[in-house]
């Protein structure tokens, strides 16, 4: 990203799609497979001088294990043809599924990171973990609790810095 222009504009358009529950994390095992998993909760801006891509594990995810193996992830924003395949990434567990293999979405090597990165997407962020922190119930208010944390499994949010960021331009005619 050259400008920090061209940064915000991506940001902002990362956190609409982001509302529509159209990014999806990649990690990776200690054996290179890839995991996929969508999210649609997180948080961009800057930390500890730092651009940050924050985002909200529960610690039942596969993902939240892998994460805690490498200390990396990227986020990868899809648009809408990738619905049922966004969809999918978001309701099965790649501890017994390659959501790879099953979604035939392409994994990509990553420039600074292990986690690597899904050709597909139009958007995308190298992000290497520099802090997290645990949701207690004690630090959130009643009705997030209530309406969120029915069954316990409160999140762990990992702020992850972002090493480079990625715009492809598609063009669909
Ligand atoms: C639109 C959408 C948004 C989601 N957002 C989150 C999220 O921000 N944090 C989270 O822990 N789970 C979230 N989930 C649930 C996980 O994606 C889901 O449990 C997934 O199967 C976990 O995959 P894994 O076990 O391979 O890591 C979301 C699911 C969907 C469909």
């Amino acid at each position: 990203m050259e400008k920090i222009e061209d940064y915000i504009e991506l940001v902002k358009e990362t956190i609409k799609f982001l509302r529509e529950g159209k990014v999806v994390v990649c990690s990776i095992d200690k054996n290179n497979k890839p995991n996929l998993m969508t999210i649609g909760w997180g948080s961009i801006g800057i930390v500890w001088g730092e651009p940050v891509f924050i985002i909200f594990i529960r610690p039942s995810r596969y993902t939240y294990e892998l994460i805690e193996q490498t200390g990396d992830f990227t986020l990868n924003v899809f648009d809408d043809k990738y619905k049922d395949i966004i969809n999918y990434c978001g309701t099965v567990s790649g501890r017994n599924i390659d959501k790879f293999k099953e979604t035939k979405l392409t994994p990509l090597k990553s420039k600074y990171v292990r986690s690597p990165l899904v050709e597909e997407s139009i958007i995308s962020y190298e992000c290497k973990v520099i802090g997290k922190i645990d949701i207690k119930p004690e630090m959130i208010a009643k009705e997030i609790k209530e309406k969120i944390y029915k069954s316990g499994d409160y999140h762990r949010l990992y702020i992850g810095k972002i090493l480079t960021c990625y715009k492809k331009t598609i063009l669909d005619i």
